[in-house]
């Protein structure tokens, strides 16, 4: 397995959006899903703001029974509420944390701010032992920016 080389990956996804496919979201799921070693799940939760909770949308990955969640459940429910980066090294360690299976052991949740209010956040789950770096929160941070304007 090669380390990777975020800017070659964040590159292809510049491309993808830039030529706008309807399944963009998914596409993106998709890509990061098979460029990055260590992310096993992809999904994006989007703010229902009627409802106040999130919902899922796009994800690549198996299907996850979470298709719903409150704001301030979860980790996905903790970045809703601060508008913040969670990134999590050992799923076991965190009291609120809402499993999605056993194999899942690392997480990060990114928010996707427009204007700077919540408005989604990109979900990434690890069947890798603390896989992340501040090179992981740089990119998805940068892919959201990019995205932001969509929601
Ligand atoms: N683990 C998340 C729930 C969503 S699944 O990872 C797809 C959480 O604690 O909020």
């Amino acid at each position: 397995m090669n380390p990777t080389n975020f800017s070659e990956v964040f590159q292809k996804i510049a491309e993808l959006v830039e030529r706008n496919p309807e399944d963009i979201f998914f596409r993106i799921c998709e890509l990061l899903k098979q460029e990055v070693y260590h992310y096993d799940w992809v999904g994006f939760y989007i703010l229902d703001q009627e409802k106040n909770e999130l919902v899922l949308g796009p994800f690549a990955g198996k299907p996850t029974p979470h298709t719903n969640i409150a704001i301030g459940k979860g980790i996905c429910g903790q970045v809703a509420e601060s508008g913040k980066t969670m990134l999590v090294q050992d799923v076991t360690k965190v009291e609120n944390y809402i499993s999605c299976g056993l194999d899942v052991q690392s997480e990060i949740v990114v928010p996707v701010l427009k204007n700077d209010k919540f408005v989604a956040e990109l979900d990434i789950d690890s069947h890798s032992p603390a896989p992340f770096t501040p090179d992981d929160s740089k990119f998805l941070t940068q892919i959201c920016d990019l995205l932001a304007d969509r929601f």
